[in-house]
């Protein structure tokens, strides 16, 4: 382990239930950006995900599959590591839930919580949602269609009565208030702290963790018959990851607390409100931020398997190429909204930023360079005002999007970027290159070498969210040295490196056909 500073990023991990779908391949898409954007800052990175596989939900698909859970979780559980590969994604670890390592590190901090008090025996009566696996309070509950009684998340619900250890979460709301108001960052977007801080003002009822009426689960340390709730199952794996319970683990030592738990919106009270509490119960510090992005819908639509219009990221990847789906994943909408996916979108947003942008204005020069330049980056005269503004440029972006992604704000980030392609299009267009080709072959080697500084600069703040096509865009252009320390005068191109005559990295898209057309 080096010395740079830490980043310690997480994912939800994904229920085996299901394979998995867009929603799943945006929260980790988000992770992986963040991993990049910090390794290439300079930051030494944990970038964990992986899948959730204990609970209710999981054995009865299992059993509705007819095979054993392990051998369920095992398959799909692959699915999930398979999408990491098809989407590139750079996570260090893949944890599973049914691994040793994390049986031992659930266990050990139960009992951690037992023996500070926190765990009593008692009986739970209420309402459970299997596909939430959540319980919820007579009060949450809203009527169905035919009258049933449903949760707040339009799931199912079903009484249950059983033996069952509770964790006295109702000790906690003072504190868990105090921590918000400490940190008024710890929940992002803000509009979803006010509602984590709300729900913790109406009252926090102590949690049922453990269960009784099936066996698919950790068992809880010492009394037969009881498996742990999911929950804290689940959420202790941020903790196994980094080597917990041994909390003199290097990694443990020099990730712990997690700086960012990316989750959705629907799985927010888990991390903002239960999470917190089980570690102020253990004494161990806090995770720095929980983010809560937004949901997306097709073509308007909720997505759902039931309607059958789950969309599949293998199929878009494979349709439309990675990086666009990609970029367009975290550049259409602002980070924390829900947002629509169509496919006409889709391909009008990748054709204006993608192909008539960053892929235009690198096939262009380049292609000029190669034709005008003897296959070489030109050694460039004294620079103009316009050229250094525009050098400069270059820097003050990734000074923005340090600044935006560390809040998150993925859209600003890549905005930025945008902004300055079409800095670097405006400056082609005013010092028109190809006029100067006749009339001062020299100042024009000044101008494509400006460009083409400007592009290895875009080309390297953009890898964290196009990896494959910048890779192929600075191989292009003899760029090996890519670490963000390059940006500026550090990295600037040597005249004469040989510049062959390029490949366009980003094909255009054809729109899909209108609806009821021939
Ligand atoms: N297993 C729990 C998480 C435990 S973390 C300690 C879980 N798993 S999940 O597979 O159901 O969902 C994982 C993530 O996928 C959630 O963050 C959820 O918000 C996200 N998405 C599922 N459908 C989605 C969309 N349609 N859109 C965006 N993200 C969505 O919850």
């Amino acid at each position: 382990m080096t010395d740079k500073p830490a980043f310690y990023a997480t994912t939800p991990i994904y229920y085996v239930n299901d394979v998995p779908h867009i929603g799943h391949a945006y929260t980790t898409l988000a992770v992986d950006v963040l991993a990049r954007f910090k390794r290439l800052d300079g930051f030494d990175v944990m970038f964990l995900t992986g899948t959730d596989e204990h609970g209710q939900k999981v054995e009865k698909s299992a059993e509705k599959a007819g095979v054993d859970p392990q051998a369920f979780c095992d398959r799909v559980s692959a699915r999930f590591r398979d999408l990491a590969v098809a989407m590139n994604f750079s996570n260090d670890q893949f944890i599973r839930t049914t691994e040793e390592r994390h049986k031992k590190a659930v266990q050990h901090l139960w009992r951690e919580l037992l023996a500070k008090g926190f765990i009593y025996e008692d009986k739970y009566a209420g309402w459970y949602s299997v596909r939430d696996e959540a319980f919820y309070a007579e009060s949450e509950l809203q009527k169905g269609a035919d009258g049933e009684k449903l949760a707040p998340t339009g799931a199912p619900v079903e009484w249950v009565e059983e033996p069952s250890y509770f964790f006295k979460l109702s000790a906690f709301g003072d504190k868990l208030l105090e921590f918000y108001e400490a940190n008024p960052d710890f929940v992002m977007p803000k509009s979803r702290l006010n509602e984590v801080i709300s729900f913790v003002k109406g009252g926090l009822e102590d949690l049922s963790i453990s269960r009784t009426t099936f066996n698919w689960g950790v068992p809880v340390p010492d009394v037969p018959g009881h498996i742990m709730y999911v929950w804290i199952d689940a959420l202790t794996n941020y903790l196994t990851a980094v080597g917990y319970p041994d909390t003199d683990a290097a990694a443990y030592k020099k990730f712990w607390p997690a700086d960012v738990h990316m989750v959705g919106k629907d799985i927010l009270r888990f991390h903002a409100v239960y999470w917190p509490a089980f570690l102020m119960a253990a004494d161990l510090p806090l995770p720095r931020r929980v983010f809560a992005h937004g949901w997306w819908t097709n073509e308007g639509q909720k997505i759902s398997k039931s309607l059958g219009n789950v969309i599949d990221p293998f199929e878009l990847i494979e349709s439309y190429g990675l990086d666009p789906v990609r970029f367009f994943l975290l550049r259409e909408v602002p980070f924390g909204n829900d947002g629509d996916f169509s496919r006409k979108n889709f391909v009008l947003r990748c054709n204006a930023d993608l192909a008539n942008g960053i892929g235009n204005l690198s096939q262009r020069t380049l292609s000029m360079i190669h034709k005008n330049c003897d296959e070489q980056v030109p050694a460039p005269g004294d620079f103009t005002s316009e050229d250094n503004d525009l050098l400069e440029k270059a820097k003050q972006t990734l000074e923005a999007m340090r600044e935006h992604l560390d809040k998150q704000a993925f859209h600003l980030a890549f905005e930025a970027l945008i902004q300055l392609v079409t800095a670097a299009d405006g400056y082609i267009s005013v010092q028109a290159p190809w006029t100067l080709k006749k009339t001062d072959p020299e100042r024009m080697k000044t101008v494509l070498y400006v460009v083409a500084e400007t592009i290895r600069q875009i080309a390297i703040l953009a890898q964290p969210i196009m990896p494959q096509s910048m890779d192929k865009l600075l191989d292009q252009m003899g760029v090996t040295e890519r670490g963000f320390e390059m940006i500026g005068e550090a990295g600037r191109l040597q005249p004469g490196t040989a510049i062959p005559k390029p490949e366009g990295v980003f094909p255009r898209l054809e729109l899909p056909a209108e609806e009821g057309a021939a």
